[in-house]
């Protein structure tokens, strides 16, 4: 507000942010074409907008238009008359001022409710947000070969498929990079172990060494005890990478029967992933090393190379005493890869947050630092741009602990490491019990009980995962999360099925509705529901931009809740408004599915 000397009238501060959509985007899109303000190119104006915290005010609100005055003010900017002056805009019912600096503002119902309807017969990618990169690299899940995939790249996995489908849907080429650990010095015992386990050089077949965690361990055993093999491990890892082909093929083989576990992973989530493992950018590491030597960045130290950054006690090592490579080397040289080679803008990496086994990495890093130290070295080279919100960009995803309801780091009775298949099939099968004592299994086909256990016990496991806030730890329950209760996605897919049982209930062609009805927003609970389905797309940017998956799980919530008390309070078939009312239905489920689109939930239609 500008509260002039004469205090003659309140007016409405120019706000202006092109690169902001949805609702509130519109509506200063609006303003500027109803030529109601003016603002210059140059100025960096950043309204803080956000959706009022009491429905009361308004629906939403500007908390710095007093600091964004000062910003504009003297620099060309015009008003064309008072606000309250004008007539109203389409998008707008009423503008308010509370207070020095607050605007309010409520928008028009019946804009709403045709801002549905146009989402309704164009499609929801309309409502699709615009990112300001064409191509993003993902780097999820990424287990290390022969060693175990535990929950910690189940979250990998589900926590970066989401991501990935959110940066999709924004019309965002997205290469789905599944960093497998495949080149580390662990092949050097593993292949070892396999020829001496196989002595005749036939190199063993997938039963032969079928469990290959336990075929780890005991290799690992092997090397641990024994120092004579251990020398042979050592030269078995120079002869690999040397490319000796009866390692390279010993090599594949191993690689060949993790793959095939991790696949039954993903296959049951309905994750699809791209390998590039660590061992693809070997051949990348001395030229993308050079080019930082070159720059002054690599120094000499104790025998090793190293990067120093700024801030940190110990360096980046990317050359070994030994002359090898390590984790760093081909992490730098990845991004190198993507940055150039594949050109990809922004570059996402999801692990945890934790810290990473010395194996892996020589130095005991928390993987958020380690992260850090590669990006400060590629802002350093010139890779990246200083400023951490500019374009390309590398972003770490971190995430914490899975835990069991003892608090304790999550494992299963049974073994040590969580075999991630059990659980899933554990999931769904729990769903068909609960199905089948609902009577499911005489109502439908085996098939049927089949396919929606599966969508609701594998849906379930993303869910529990994804609502929370990725940064902390969350704990693994199947009572809590197969719960048909409370903010689950049992819960949630059962409301979605429930609001299409009451579209097939009206016997009504929903398509042709579409087309002819009308859609209105008379009864407040419609209103609120309505304005909360139009929210959709500010909130998809922002998970996508902040890479929050929570905020996404938490407006799904809220929407089925607003849906719930609009069906509590509102008759609809059978109503005088039935043909609106089965219309904010249909967009309720509209906006829903792509919400579980979004999460890698699949949608039941009937329950
Ligand atoms: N393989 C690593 C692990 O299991 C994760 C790799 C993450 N990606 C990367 N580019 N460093 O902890």
């Amino acid at each position: 507000t500008q509260t002039g000397k004469k205090k003659k009238k309140n007016t409405l501060t120019p706000l202006l942010d092109v690169t902001f959509t949805g609702a509130f985007g519109n509506f200063l899109v609006g303003l500027m074409k109803l030529d109601r303000v003016t603002v210059p190119e140059e100025s960096d104006v950043d309204p803080a907008i956000a959706p009022c915290q009491n429905p009361k005010f308004g629906d939403y609100q500007c908390n710095n238009a007093m600091g964004l005055w000062s910003k504009v003010k003297g620099k060309g900017t015009q008003f064309k008359g008072h606000y309250e002056e004008s007539p109203a805009s389409e998008m707008v019912d009423s503008c308010s001022i509370a207070g020095p600096g607050f605007v309010n503002v409520v928008l028009s119902r019946p804009w709403i409710a045709k801002s549905i309807q146009k989402m309704l017969v164009d499609g929801i990618e309309t409502w699709a947000p615009k990112l300001p990169v064409k191509r993003a690299v993902v780097d999820f899940s990424s287990p290390n070969i022969a060693k175990e995939m535990h929950v910690g790249h189940l979250r990998s996995t589900i926590i970066g498929d989401t991501l990935a489908r959110m940066l999709e849907f924004s019309n965002v080429e997205v290469l789905r990079r599944n960093h497998v650990g495949d080149w580390g010095t662990q092949f050097g015992m593993l292949i070892e172990y396999l020829f001496e386990k196989f002595p005749s050089g036939e190199v063993a077949n997938d039963q032969a060494i079928g469990d290959l965690e336990a075929f780890y361990k005991a290799s690992k055993q092997r090397f641990d005890s024994d120092p004579v093999f251990k020398e042979r491990a050592q030269r078995a890892v120079v002869s690999l990478q040397a490319g000796d082909e009866k390692y390279r093929k010993a090599w594949s083989q191993i690689c060949e029967i993790s793959r095939k576990g991790y696949e039954k992973v993903y296959q049951r989530l309905g994750v699809h992933l791209e390998e590039k493992g660590e061992s693809f950018y070997n051949p990348y590491i001395p030229g993308a090393l050079e080019l930082l030597s070159n720059q002054g960045l690599i120094e000499e130290s104790e025998g090793a190379r190293v990067i120093f950054i700024e801030g940190k006690n110990i360096p980046l090592i990317v050359v070994k005493r030994d002359g090898g490579y390590n984790y760093a080397s081909t992490d730098l040289t990845a991004l190198w890869y993507r940055l150039n080679e594949e050109k990809a803008e922004w570059i996402i990496y999801v692990t945890d947050v934790g810290q990473r086994s010395t194996l892996r990495c020589s130095l005991l890093l928390e993987a958020n630092e380690l992260f850090g130290m590669f990006f400060q070295a590629a802002k350093r080279a010139g890779w990246l741009p200083a400023e951490d919100n500019k374009y390309p960009r590398a972003s770490h995803v971190g995430f914490g602990l899975v835990l069991g309801e003892d608090g304790k780091r999550f494992r299963t009775r049974s073994t040590e490491t969580v075999k991630l298949v059990d659980l899933l099939d554990e999931a769904k099968n729990r769903c068909k019990a609960a199905l089948i004592e609902r009577g499911k299994a005489t109502e439908w086909t085996e098939e049927e009980l089949e396919k929606t256990a599966e969508a609701v016990g594998y849906g379930a496991v993303k869910y529990a995962d994804l609502k929370n806030n990725r940064t902390t730890n969350y704990t693994f329950s199947f009572d809590q999360m197969l719960n048909d209760k409370g903010n689950t996605a049992v819960y949630l897919l059962y409301a979605h099925a429930r609001i299409c049982s009451i579209i097939r209930r009206s016997g009504k062609d929903i398509e042709e509705l579409k087309k002819t009805g009308t859609l209105d927003l008379v009864h407040p609970d419609e209103r609120t529901l309505g304005l909360h389905l139009l929210q959709f797309a500010e909130i998809v940017e922002e998970a996508c931009t902040n890479l929050f998956p929570n905020l996404l799980c938490e407006y799904l919530y809220n929407l089925s809740e607003d849906f719930t008390r609009f069906y509590t309070n509102c008759q609809v078939v059978g109503s005088a408004e039935e043909t609106s009312r089965l219309l904010l239905c249909e967009a309720t489920a509209v906006v829903m599915r792509k919400c579980f689109h979004l999460l890698g939930i699949t949608p039941v239609y009937k329950i």
